[in-house]
């Protein structure tokens, strides 16, 4: 097997909690409340924007009790190192007739605010029954683009972070919370 990444590699990058385990949880918990009051039984279309938010969506599915179905779409920000390139490329796309739903997009990060201006661009042009935006973290410091979501859980300064589905590189996707990554050489 091709050794990608050693141990030791790997976890000297994990600089430090910024959200722990127990304070994701509450704060899904809460956002499960909040959609059920704002649905109030009326069934949602999840749409998680990949690959970053497909843990946020595993939880954020089991938060809610209205009726609620699940969809993915894949948007690429192209990245140098760890900064924006700017681009955002749409590689997988819905499978849904969106003029049917309630549509609830689920983010990792709102970081520019590039890439979910042009997916919320093209899922409206679709003509949804509503459409909003949650994100799991923000970093409004970091915007050049007038976008904000509905929903931010919690808001972040600039720096570059991994774990709960967000990555540097593919890896750290695994940690059950987020941490700061070490970009020291
Ligand atoms: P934006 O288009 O600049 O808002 O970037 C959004 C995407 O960039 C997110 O969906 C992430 O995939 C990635 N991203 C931005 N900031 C971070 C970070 O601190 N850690 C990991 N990924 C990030
Ligand atoms: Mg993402």
């Amino acid at each position: 097997m091709v050794e990608i990444c050693s141990k030791m590699d790997f976890e000297k990058r994990i600089k430090g909690v910024v959200i722990s385990e127990q304070q994701i949880k509450t704060a899904i918990a809460e956002l499960g409340q909040k959609l059920d009051t704002i649905y109030d039984g009326t069934p949602i279309l999840l749409i998680g924007i990949l690959n970053g938010s497909f843990v946020f969506m595993s939880d954020v599915c089991r938060s809610v009790s209205v009726p609620c179905e699940i969809a993915f779409m894949c948007a690429k920000s192209y990245y140098s190192g760890t900064v924006s390139t700017g681009k955002v490329n749409i590689t997988m796309d819905v499978d849904r007739d969106l003029s049917k739903y309630h549509v609830v997009v689920l983010e990792d990060i709102i970081d520019t605010g590039r890439t979910l201006s042009e997916v919320v661009k093209i899922l409206k042009s679709r003509f949804p029954k509503s459409l909003r935006v949650v994100t799991l973290l923000d970093k409004p410091s970091r915007r050049v683009v007038d976008f904000n979501a509905d929903i931010a859980l919690f808001t972040i300064p600039d720096t570059f972070v991994i774990g709960y589905g967000l990555d540097c590189a593919e890896l750290y996707r695994n940690l059950p919370y987020i941490a700061e990554y070490n970009c020291e050489e």
